[in-house]
């Protein structure tokens, strides 16, 4: 009963001391129309749809009745789950130390988000500017509790002494400034993972300065000049690594020692972590082969003399037997087994040589003998061309079509330890059908990457298209292609290739912004077709003729067809034999020994 008079009673006083404050003090008022106006002028800069509101009651709560924009009131200081409402927002914080967000992944999705905090206190602005710096904040700007009298808006500017300037509002001057659009020479640390031709790490001769070239490392250069801020590369030996590979760089950019690799992850290697960077290049991950080579001149013969065209021959030859058989006479009677395979017509009719024609033919005969020849043209004149453009281009051997297949060939497939690794954990389905034996795997990675550059065709790689087409514009200064790209065997066809980058980069939109505008003007494109050239100016390439070719035989030899007179020698012996046999009656005296006999 008595706590049911004390809630009356309580409630009873709330309204009448709301109705008593409700009058508030014509100060107040005045600071919160003042302030309504900021907050408009703000929403016209740069439209917010959200509100953030950090820290317990303050003149901010009661503006909010006057705003009819959807907010969230974070009274401890921290929001405890994702932030997952507009990106469009604008933060209100009640005292300067009312904000201490602590979930991340809210932090980095408002990073970049305009502050306006309330100061009561006498903070100087100039410790508060620095302490979100730290916190790499720097959208921020604060009005004092007699912002009303003063006029003055504290705006933080990154990259000044005094790190803040004051802004009067009446004054028309731009409260948030990007601060990183001039950078004033400060530096962005950077690691160059030295892969050839997007990143070539030289040192300049005149000035003895480490710089790079390369399509990649030319969007870092003309990013940093365009922020106006110098490149730092991070001393890799300190980190105990010689040669910086990707996976190495991906995490330094995890551990924040850098702030952009000038390298690229690809979407295989970051698939798993909740990092996405925004990607640089789009290319397939597929195999670059040796080209097969070419049939050795002596073996084209034994080629073009296909079973199944032998076969189709041998049977056209037997109709044709005994067709010209049968139309000789209109009767079976000549119809043996020797007169069939032996047919002296049909035969040197098929093989276009002459031959006795019969006397007096019948219409049949005629017609049977014309399709004859007209089979022998055909024949003759098929071979004759099919011999002929293998002479002058000789086929190659066979190429390989599938994953499966690579076990049959003599060449083995060369993969650094890391392309495994990545491979095996995406449980890679044309990966896993090559075996064990045919993978001869590198734990090295740059001693994978030089095998790959001499062109050794003793192996197979992978290879993305995008380092293809430099090794394409390499090979044209061979005298024959060594390797080409099978475009059929794919591990992957569309990978996103980006540069890792820190987590809680700041300027991280302009970067974004920087690479595809690259994109959108072709640069890219201009600079990969410039890569080789680059390359050989470095000294990384030569125009040397690395195809290691074979050298083939200028012309056939006799000895190539020995075999064929080999055959026709044994053939030879063997009509000489039955002509002797024949000469010697050797037959006739058989039949009459067998007549005795009986
Ligand atoms: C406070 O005053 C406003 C007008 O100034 C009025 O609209 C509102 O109803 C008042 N609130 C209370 C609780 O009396
Ligand atoms: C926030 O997101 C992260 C990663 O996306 C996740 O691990 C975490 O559980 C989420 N937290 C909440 C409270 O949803
Ligand atoms: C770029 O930075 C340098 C300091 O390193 C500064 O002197 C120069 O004025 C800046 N350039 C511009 C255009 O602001
Ligand atoms: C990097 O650090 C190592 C060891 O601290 C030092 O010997 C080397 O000179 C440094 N390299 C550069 C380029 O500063
Ligand atoms: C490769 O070898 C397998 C069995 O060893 C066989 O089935 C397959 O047809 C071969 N492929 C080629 C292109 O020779
Ligand atoms: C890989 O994929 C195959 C089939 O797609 C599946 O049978 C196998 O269990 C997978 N292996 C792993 C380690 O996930
Ligand atoms: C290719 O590599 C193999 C093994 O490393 C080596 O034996 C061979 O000599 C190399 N071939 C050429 C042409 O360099």
């Amino acid at each position: 009963m008595a706590l049911e008079w004390l809630v009356i009673f309580l409630s009873c006083f709330a309204q009448l001391s709301a109705a008593f404050f409700n009058n508030t003090h014509p100060r107040d008022l005045e600071l919160e129309n003042r302030l309504l106006r900021v907050l408009l002028r703000f929403n016209l800069e740069e439209e917010f749809n959200t509100l953030l509101v950090y820290g317990e009651e303050c003149v901010f709560h009661s503006l909010l009745r006057h705003l009819r924009v959807p907010t969230v009131i974070a009274a401890s200081g921290s929001t405890n789950y994702n932030w997952s409402f507009s990106t469009s927002t604008l933060i209100l914080t009640c005292e300067s130390n009312a904000e201490n967000e602590e979930n991340s992944y809210t932090l980095l999705k408002l990073q970049r988000t305009r502050r306006l905090i309330y100061l009561q206190n006498t903070i100087p602005p100039e410790s508060i500017c620095r302490k979100y710096s730290l916190k790499e904040q720097h959208n921020i700007a604060m009005v004092k509790s007699n912002f009303v009298q003063s006029d003055i808006i504290y705006s933080c500017r990154f990259f000044q002494t005094p790190n803040f300037e004051e802004i009067l509002f009446f004054e028309d001057q731009p409260v948030y400034i990007e601060n990183f659009k001039n950078m004033h020479g400060s530096a962005i640390k950077t690691v160059p993972d030295l892969l050839v031709p997007r990143t070539m790490v030289y040192k300049d001769k005149k000035t003895g300065e480490t710089k790079m070239r390369g399509y990649l490392a030319n969007m870092m250069n003309t990013y940093v000049q365009k922020l106006n801020a110098s490149l730092q590369f991070i001393n890799i030996t300190e980190l105990g690594v010689k040669k910086a590979s990707v996976i190495d760089i991906m995490n330094w950019a995890r551990q924040d020692l850098l702030d952009i690799g000038t390298a690229l992850s690809s979407s295989m290697q970051f698939k798993g972590t909740d990092e996405v960077w925004y990607p640089y290049l789009l290319t397939g991950y597929c195999l670059m082969v040796p080209v097969p080579a070419k049939l050795p001149y002596n073996q084209v013969y034994s080629m073009i003399v296909d079973p199944v065209v032998l076969s189709i021959i041998f049977v056209m030859l037997c109709v044709f037997s005994i067709l010209i058989i049968y139309t000789q006479n209109l009767s079976w009677r000549n119809l043996t087994l020797a007169n069939v395979l032996l047919n002296d017509k049909s035969l040197r009719g098929l093989l276009g040589q002459s031959f006795p024609f019969p006397p007096n033919p019948s219409k049949h005969l005629k017609l049977i003998i014309f399709v004859l020849c007209f089979a022998s043209v055909m024949i003759t004149t098929m071979y004759e061309a099919y011999l002929q453009s293998y002479f002058t281009r000789p086929p190659s051997e066979p190429y390989i079509h599938a994953f499966r297949d690579i076990g049959n060939f003599s060449q083995k497939m060369a993969i650094s330890r890391m392309e495994v690794n990545v491979l095996t954990t995406l449980n890679n389905s044309h990966f896993r059908e090559i075996s064990e034996d045919h993978l001869l795997i590198y734990e090295d990675w740059s001693e994978y990457l030089v095998l790959r550059d001499s062109f050794n065709t003793s192996f197979i790689f992978p290879v993305s298209v995008d380092r293809w087409s430099a090794y394409e514009e390499q090979q044209k200064f061979f005298a024959e292609p060594a390797f080409y790209l099978a475009t059929d065997l794919c591990f992957n066809q569309l990978m996103l290739f980006s540069p890792p980058m820190r987590r809680f980069l700041p300027h991280r939109h302009l970067f974004e912004e920087h690479m595809m505008r690259q994109q959108e003007f072709g640069m890219v494109a201009l600079w990969k077709s410039r890569s080789f050239s680059v390359m050989v100016e470095l000294g990384l390439a030569s125009m040397k003729d690395l195809s290691h070719m074979k050298t083939i035989e200028e012309s056939l030899l006799l000895d190539d067809v020995s075999w064929i007179l080999k055959l026709y020698l044994g053939a030879m012996a063997l009509s000489i034999c039955c002509f002797l046999l024949e000469i010697s009656r050797c037959g006739e005296r058989w039949s009459r020994f067998w007549r005795r006999r009986r």
